[in-house]
């Protein structure tokens, strides 16, 4: 029998107040079906959507919701609890909870035990929209990000308050599958995998530059879950903010021209190159070496085409397994396997974009096609894309003659 996903991970669960809360109720239970030990921690805020006693039934465990517990405090329970946990998963986080994590606030359980733990901390927001887009909260998040908190979704569509869009809770199995990358079998062990990521941006002069609305996550999400997964991990990111994955080695480039170079010095020792990077195809011709200045005049930008590095990596002696990206606003299967083809790719991840699609956002859909198949991963968070897609990678690559071992 296949060993569950997370069998024998201890997982912390905080549950902070909101409608959302009720979807924790079956992430529980899900977890413990997935093979997690689960200790539930309430805010007393959670308290008024769920009871503890449903908790408490659902995971086994007595549930805490405050730090002033005299019987458990008396053997320092929050040290305890905080160093219990393999994990500690957030969901649903609350603004409140996530703008108090960002502060390091510990006067209630929850806060206290998320600055107290060593353990990976994941947060899964869920809120109304208007407050996920809030300055405010996004401010908050980035802190979070950029100190390794890992911030799952949210998902998008309608909310428990009438309205629609960003700010709903991820799905419970959405969040399973995120928690449980890196801790299943080393299935990419003994693989070099190389990822490109983020956009390229083409200088115009010293202030401005032509870029792209990449913002690096679905590139990021693959080189963490590659390297979750045991591959030897190596990540050419374009300019992004993004902190670099654990255990990745990351070299940051910012034209396509250095991207090129960056992967073409690569690829020759890596098993599989995944270009999840949105290059730049034109750079302008000649770079201002000082800032252009108005005059009234309309301004013309000669641009000349930039190097093609999937096509360039393909032409090499021994190539990698090649998995190409291809973002369309139409036709998607169609402009893809023209790409797949014309590239001479071993596999495309097509992707739609626009409308809030593919770009920037939380989540994404891949269409994956090779040269006899294809497969639609639906769409869901970038992480839990990222693990299926390299599931697929994987046995692609290990069926194909660029397999190198046996
Ligand atoms: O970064 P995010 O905000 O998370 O968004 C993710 C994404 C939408 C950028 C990503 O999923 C994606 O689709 N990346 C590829 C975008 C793209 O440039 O697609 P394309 O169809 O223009 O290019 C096809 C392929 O050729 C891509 O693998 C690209 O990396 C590669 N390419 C393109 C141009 C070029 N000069 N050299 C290349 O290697």
């Amino acid at each position: 029998m296949a060993a569950l996903p997370l069998d024998g991970v201890r997982v912390l669960l905080g549950v902070t107040g909101g409608i959302a809360a009720y979807k924790a109720a079956d992430l529980v239970r899900r977890l413990r079906d997935a093979g997690a030990e689960v200790r539930v921690v309430m805010t007393e805020g959670a308290t008024q959507f769920v009871t503890p006693l449903t908790f408490q039934a659902l995971s086994g465990n007595p549930v805490r919701t405050t730090l002033w517990d005299s019987s458990a405090e008396a053997a320092m329970g929050h040290i305890e609890l905080a160093r219990w946990a393999d994990e500690v998963l957030v969901a649903p986080a609350s603004a409140d909870a996530l703008a108090r994590f960002a502060v390091g606030r510990a006067d209630d359980l929850l806060a206290t035990l998320v600055l107290a733990t060593a353990a990976p901390v994941t947060v899964v927001p869920a809120m109304n929209r208007q407050m996920w887009a809030h300055a405010a909260t996004q401010a908050n998040v980035a802190l979070l990000r950029q100190r390794g908190v890992r911030v799952l979704g949210p998902a998008s569509g309608g909310q428990a308050c009438g309205e629609v869009g960003d700010g709903r809770m991820l799905e419970p199995a959405d969040i399973i599958a995120a928690v449980a990358v890196g801790r299943g079998p080393k299935t990419l062990e003994g693989l070099r995998i190389l990822v490109s990521a983020g956009p390229t941006f083409e200088d115009i002069d010293p202030v401005r530059y032509i870029g792209n609305r990449s913002s690096g996550r679905m590139g990021f999400a693959i080189a963490e879950a590659a390297a979750a997964h045991g591959a030897d991990t190596s990540l050419v990111a374009g300019p992004v903010a993004l902190p670099t994955p654990p255990g990745v080695s990351r070299r940051n480039v910012r034209s396509a021209r250095e991207m090129h170079d960056a992967v073409l010095a690569a690829a020759p020792v890596h098993d599989i190159y995944i270009a999840a990077a949105a290059v730049g195809d034109f750079r302008p011709e000649v770079v201002s070496a000082s800032k252009l200045k108005k005059s009234g005049e309309p301004i013309r930008l000669d641009l000349v085409q930039n190097p093609d590095i999937l096509a360039d990596v393909a032409s090499l002696d021994a190539p990698p397994f090649l998995v190409g990206f291809a973002a369309e606003t139409d036709e998607l299967e169609r402009y893809a396997r023209g790409k797949l083809e014309r590239k001479k790719l071993d596999m495309i991840a097509a992707n739609q974009v626009g409308n809030d699609l593919g770009f920037e956002c939380a989540e994404n859909a891949l269409l994956l096609i090779w040269a006899d198949g294809s497969e639609q991963l639906e769409r869901a968070d970038k992480r839990v894309i990222a693990a299926a897609l390299l599931d697929r990678v994987a046995a692609r690559y290990r069926a194909s003659s660029k397999a190198r071992r046996a």
